[in-house]
């Protein structure tokens, strides 16, 4: 597939520089990539969040390099002028260097991602530097990182306290050292977060960490509420509800085939007058009639 992105990381670092908002969301699929293109946003993310909205697990972890790549592959069927970052999902970047390197070849090659994301700070700088000299744009990801939410002990915020500030600044600072052309800051204090974005050339994009970042980044199914169990989060908010919609039209679909509403006139088709007698002989069946 011919890569169309008319984002690119030179327009993303010029955005940075004039002070134009990045808005990103994820995608995990043919028509939310579409939808989301059509909506006008900067960058899709196939995030292995992928894991906990749409695979139904309770975590990023059990996501796969192959679940990555099928659905990175599908977004990229569905927007082809936005620039697409595909996640790198858990432990696949932490081996040898040659094993991640195949990792980023797949979403590359196979997925038609035009970047990646790796979760971690100053640890995987060699191995964000090693990937920008391969010639793929990496985007970071610091602050809350869902792939060692058992290490952070749960989802918390991040940058609370001096130490933490500290870690988080230099982390961020040697992630663009390495070549990361922005950098994800998830559920950071929103002080801290701007205070990183303005230490820093790369555009920061935040899910959760406030006003003074140079992007947003929002979950598809948050923003739209697509599910059936939706937890209100403090740094979400939901512009549509589709989920509710989607129930309602669903419902209304059974109680229509239940009811016999459904299918009416408007959606059946005809054939040639006398086709029936012709199959059955003189009686012709009635519709519905099934012995
Ligand atoms: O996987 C994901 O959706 C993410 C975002 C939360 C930034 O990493």
């Amino acid at each position: 597939m011919a890569s169309k992105q008319s984002v690119t990381i030179v327009k993303l670092k010029k955005m940075r520089q004039d002070g134009e908002p990045i808005a990103m969301v994820t995608a995990y699929d043919y028509p939310s990539a579409r939808l989301a293109e059509q909506a006008g946003v900067d960058m899709l993310l196939v995030g292995d969040s992928l894991g906990n909205v749409v695979l139904g697990y309770d975590s990023t972890i059990p996501v796969t390099l192959e679940d990555m790549v099928y659905h990175s592959r599908s977004v990229a069927r569905g927007a082809e002028h936005t620039f697409i970052v595909a996640d790198m999902p858990f432990m696949t970047y932490h081996g040898s260097l040659d094993e991640t390197l195949r990792g980023v070849r797949r979403l590359m090659q196979e997925g038609h991602a035009h970047a990646v994301k790796m979760e971690g700070g100053a640890e995987i700088a060699d191995t964000v530097a090693a990937v920008v000299r391969a010639g793929v744009p990496v985007l970071g990801h610091i602050g809350l990182t869902p792939q060692s939410v058992n290490q952070l002990g749960g989802y918390r915020i991040q940058g609370k306290d001096a130490r933490d500030a500290r870690r988080l600044l230099e982390d961020a600072k040697a992630l663009q050292e390495a070549g990361a052309f922005g950098i994800v800051l998830e559920l950071v204090t929103e002080a801290v977060a701007a205070e990183i974005t303005k230490a820093l050339d790369i555009p920061t994009i935040g899910i959760g960490a406030g006003r003074g970042c140079s992007g947003q980044v929002l979950v598809f199914h948050d923003l739209v509420k697509y599910t059936d169990d939706y937890r209100e989060k403090r740094f979400v908010k939901t512009f549509a509800d589709i989920g509710d919609q989607i129930r309602t039209g669903i419902s209304d679909y059974v109680k229509e085939v239940k009811s016999g509403a459904f299918p009416a006139e408007q959606h059946v088709f005809a054939a040639e007058e006398g086709v029936t007698q012709s199959l059955y002989g003189k009686t012709e069946r009635k519709v519905g009639v099934t012995s």
